[in-house]
This record gives C-alpha cells, structure tokens and sequence, in this order.
C-alpha cells in the first residue's frame, strides 16, 4: 500500500513566483462575488476589478458605502457592471440570497470567483471581562466569530455550491492558460497575519483567523474534486477602517502596509489561474535580501542583491509538512499503514461498516 501523496492529491500548483508579472486583464469578464466589499481590501479589489472589465457583485452590510461606491465606480467605468446586494454574512439566508442575486446579474449565469472579505474587529470580551462580580458569569459578545468564522464558512459553503455549477467551467489546473481561463472555479479567502501568529488583545479575532487558515488547508486537499481552486490571503495590519484608534495607537512607530498592496497580492490569485492551493502575506513594503540561510533581513535600497516586496508567501515549501513534527508524525503514521497493508485496511473496512450498522459502539 502506498503513503498519501499530499501535494500529488491536491494539485496545487508550485510556490508563487512573485517576480514573474501576472497581466491585470486576465480578470475581464470573470463575474466576481465579494463580501465586505464596501469599505477596504474590498473597496480596492471591486475599483481594480470593475476597471478591468469584470462583473463584480458586492455584499456588504454597509449600504450607504455599498451604493456610494457602486455610484462611483460606475461612474468612473461608464458601465452598470459593478452591483451592491445587502448582505449580513452571519445570516444563512442572507448570503443564500446574495449568491443568488449574483447569479441573476451574472452575463453568463454563473460565478467565476468569490471573495470571502468581510470581516470585523474590535474590543475582546476575553481581553476585558465584564461583571466579574455579578452571581452568574455575563454571557460574552461572540460577534467577531460570527462574521470572521461563521459568516466565512457560509461563504465557502455557497461557494462550492456555486462554483463547479459555472457554466462552461472547468475544473481548475495549474496548467491552465490564464489569459483563455475566463470561466473559473476559484474561492479566495482573507485571513490575515493573526491566522500565523498570536494577536496580542483580541484572542477571538485570532482565533477565527486561524480558523480560515484551518479551513484553507482543508478545502486545498480536496480541492481536486470539485475543481475549485482555493487561495489565502494574509494581511498584516493595513491601513483600512477596521484597524481601530487603540490599534494605531498600539502600532505606533511601525510601518503598516497599503491597501494597494493587498489588491495586488488578490488580482494575481483571481487572475492567475494556475495559482491553486497558494496562499500570500502582505505587509508593508520593504527593501530586503536574503541571507545564505534562507533568512531575509532589512537591508538599505543601495545594497547589491536587494529586492523591494510588500508579498511574501509563508511556508511555499507547503504546509502539508509544515514543519519537522508533522513530517516527523506524516512519516510515522504513513510506515504504520504501510505496514498494516491491505489486510489492515480490510479489517477496518469490515469494523467501519459493522461500526454503521451498530455493532462495536459503547
Ligand atoms: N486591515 C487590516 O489590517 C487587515 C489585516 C488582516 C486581515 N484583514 C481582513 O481583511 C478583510 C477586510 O478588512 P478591511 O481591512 O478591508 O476592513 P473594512 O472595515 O474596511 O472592511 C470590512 C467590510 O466588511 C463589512 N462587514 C462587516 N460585517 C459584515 C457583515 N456581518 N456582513 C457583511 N459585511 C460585513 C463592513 O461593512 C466593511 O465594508 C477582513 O476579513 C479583515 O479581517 C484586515
């Protein structure tokens, strides 16, 4: 019996090699879903997009944002492809109807990338625990989770509901061409810096970050069978209206990155379609050169070897092995399977289908 080949089943594609140009025009004519759309990364995203000839239908809770940009943006572009459709992304049948709206609007009938943006932050009730007298303890504000964890998972949901259903679609490869790969399959995420590491003060919104790394790595592994490619973007703290007073206040004297930045990094994943499975930090832009170890350090723009990058991408070795203990523990469970063999598998075949049947349950 042979091991699980992680990146053979999955089918993504090779790290992404940022210094070769991606063309913003692949995106024309793909019919764009974004949440959050109104304010931000998705504000940015719908600007370049509509721009670039694609349909781009926003949901977003904000309605006097979302109809103010649809008003602009039509404006600069002379055409009605952009449309704004209210949406709360924690409401099931608010987001069921927002994708069917977006099918309605769609030239084609179908969807051909949906952006899973939306998100808040905010105070933590962890951080600040309220009614610490009182008899019973307050139940706490899990809101964070709910838009950034919840609402997320509606969206993939939808958007694998929606996706392999995309008329004249197939399903994706890395070895598409991206300029005749207008009839995509393709979920793009947003988690953020805190999906890697801890964030100081907001627990909730680390961990529901977290989660959509979680759900990323999932998805990717068995992305191969419904054809729909999936992408993560990471963030560090950008200057959008989510980072809060306190925030700045706290980041004061570092460097935070540009909006623009993050739009880059997410039009190379929608119009690239041979990037399956990839996921991309953004932070601010920096001069840099690596080091014989692989490391990079803050170098000055004037030094030989430097190169200028606002994108990262964590990991590309792949996360399936991320690091030396689930090599360690891959390996490990990979040897005691191919030591059982087919008997093994076929006596745990008979204990699963006895198992369903009711037999062997305590
Ligand atoms: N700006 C940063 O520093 C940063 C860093 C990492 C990740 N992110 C992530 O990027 C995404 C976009 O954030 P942004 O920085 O553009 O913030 P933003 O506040 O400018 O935009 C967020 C949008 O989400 C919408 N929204 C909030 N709750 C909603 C709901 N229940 N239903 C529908 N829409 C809702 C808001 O109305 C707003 O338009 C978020 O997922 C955020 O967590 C941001």
């Amino acid at each position: 019996m042979t091991s699980w080949d992680g990146p053979a089943a999955i089918r993504q594609s090779p790290p992404v090699d940022l210094s070769v140009p991606y063309d913003a025009a692949w995106v024309k004519d793909k019919v764009i879903l974004i949440t959050g759309g109104a304010s931000g990364f998705g504000a940015g995203f719908v600007r370049q997009w509509a721009n670039s000839g694609s349909t781009v239908i926003v949901g977003d809770i904000n309605v006097e944002k979302g109809d103010a940009l649809v008003r602009e943006v039509r404006n600069e572009t002379g055409k009605d492809s952009v449309h704004f459709v209210h949406c709360d992304v924690t409401d099931w049948q608010s987001q069921v109807n927002l994708f069917k709206e977006a099918v309605k609007l769609s030239p084609h009938g179908g969807i051909d990338a949906v952006v899973a943006n939306a998100g808040i932050a905010g105070a933590d009730p962890m951080q600040r625990p309220r009614g610490l007298n009182a008899a019973e303890p307050p139940e706490p504000n899990f809101k964070i989770m709910d838009v950034n964890c919840t609402g997320v998972m509606y969206t993939a949901h939808l958007a694998y509901y929606w996706l392999p259903r995309n008329p004249g679609s197939t399903p994706c490869n890395k070895d598409s061409a991206p300029a005749n790969t207008t009839r995509d399959r393709h979920l793009l995420l947003l988690g953020s810096i805190a999906s890697l590491a801890p964030i100081v003060g907001q627990p909730q919104y680390g961990a529901a970050k977290h989660a959509v790394l979680g759900l990323f790595r999932s998805l990717r592994a068995t992305s191969h069978l419904g054809g729909v490619r999936v992408n993560l973007l990471c963030p560090y703290f950008i200057d959008t209206p989510i980072v809060t007073t306190l925030a700045r206040v706290v980041l004061a004297g570092g460097a935070m990155g540009k909006v623009e930045d993050v739009v880059d990094a997410g039009t190379r994943f929608v119009a690239d379609s041979r990037i399956l499975g990839r996921a991309l930090v953004v932070g601010p832009k920096v001069t840099l050169k690596q080091l014989d170890d692989g490391e990079w350090d803050l170098v000055s723009k004037d030094t030989p070897g430097v190169i200028e990058t606002a994108v990262w991408e964590p990991c590309a070795d792949d996360w399936e092995e991320v690091d030396a203990f689930d090599r360690n523990i891959v390996r490990i469970l990979n040897a005691v399977q191919a030591s059982r063999g087919w008997i093994g598998w076929a006596k745990d075949m008979i204990k699963a289908v006895l198992y369903g049947l009711g037999y062997g349950r305590s």
